[in-house]
């Protein structure tokens, strides 16, 4: 049997950081609100000529070093991105060049905030069929760029940033399962509308939702591989609002301690929140390993997923 294993991990965040206080000068918010109804203190912003690709290139470089190998043996990248540098080509493809990487398969899949569980979804299944032997899978997002300054139910939620694995085929395990979902029956709860340049919510709606939503995807793992709450060692999650992450490990009796929060420093980054967090544990030492991690998102479509992995 082959798995596709995580050989390493990377991520960036860009130098900007935007407290919760420096919002206060801007619109009328307060840190105290936005640290109780989300966690978040601060986020990372992209400078102006800084893009998803110059991110998610930084992060795809610091895994590639970790995992020990040369961009040249990589053939397939797949990047979740909602920010693409361009329409098109992908934001994997700018990348791929970048890294001097020829001939491989390379590009976006764009499922919002759950679109690195679906990137790590395609790449675990290419590896898993002999489609690939060493995956690049990244996800970056520049949402500031996406997110109106003036309107204080979004602004505070969302930061940049970028995160990167690198798989590869192995006897040893490896990813074990992961799970795709959408219901587009939600699609307007959250979204960008044709012909305007911002991010629209129903924050409560969503709320509701994901938390429900996040508690079945857990079942649904846990179940397929045979495997008790008790097993897990981490919990990775997207990181939108430690009220939603909090609710989630509740479901799972995970103490806090299990559970990797990146949400106070990052805010929301989309596609890019769980690479990004899981380089954090595993670079700080608390992900070891041999350890079973969750890895759970849910996002705009609204689409959901999940990824056990034996790390
Ligand atoms: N600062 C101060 N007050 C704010 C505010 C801000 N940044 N944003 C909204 N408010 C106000 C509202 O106007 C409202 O005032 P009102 O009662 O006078 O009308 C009040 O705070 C409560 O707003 P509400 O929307 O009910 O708050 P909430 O507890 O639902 O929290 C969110 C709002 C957005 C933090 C929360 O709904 C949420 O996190 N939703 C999920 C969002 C998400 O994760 N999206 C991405 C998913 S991938």
């Amino acid at each position: 049997m082959i798995y596709a294993r995580i050989a390493g991990t990377g991520s960036y965040l860009p130098e900007k950081v935007v407290s919760n206080k420096d919002l206060e000068a801007t619109m009328d918010t307060s840190d105290e609100w936005i640290r109780e109804r989300t966690g978040i203190r601060q986020r990372h912003v992209a400078a102006e000529n800084e893009f998803a690709s110059d991110m998610g290139l930084q992060a795809a470089r610091q895994a590639l070093e970790m995992a020990n190998t040369d961009a040249s043996d990589i053939d397939l990248i797949v990047v979740g991105t909602t920010t693409p540098d361009k329409v098109f080509p992908s934001t994997a493809c700018t990348i791929q060049r970048r890294l001097g990487v020829h001939n491989s398969p390379a590009f976006d899949v764009q499922a919002v905030c759950s679109g690195f569980v679906y990137a790590l979804d395609v790449a675990n299944r290419m590896v898993i069929t002999g489609g690939a032997t060493k995956a690049l899978v990244i996800g970056t997002e520049t949402l500031s760029r996406i997110t109106d300054w003036d309107d204080r139910s979004t602004a505070v939620l969302f930061g940049d940033g970028a995160g990167a694995v690198v798989l590869e085929a192995s006897e040893k395990p490896g990813i074990l399962s992961t799970h795709t979902h959408a219901d587009g029956e939600f699609e307007d709860l959250l979204e960008v509308p044709l012909g305007e340049q911002y991010i629209r919510m129903n924050g409560n709606a969503v709320f509701r939702k994901a938390v429900a939503t996040l508690g079945s995807i857990a079942r649904e793992t846990l179940a397929t591989n045979g495997v008790e709450k008790a097993d897990l060692d981490w919990l990775v999650p997207h990181q939108a609002n430690l009220r939603i992450i909090s609710a989630a490990a509740r479901k799972l009796d995970l103490p806090m301690e299990q559970v990797v929060v990146t949400v106070d420093k990052h805010a929301n980054t989309s596609a890019a929140s769980i690479p990004l967090a899981l380089d954090i544990a595993v670079r700080d030492g608390r992900i070891q390993r041999g350890q079973l991690l969750l890895l759970e998102a849910f996002g705009g479509g609204f689409t959901w997923g999940s990824a056990l992995v034996r790390f």
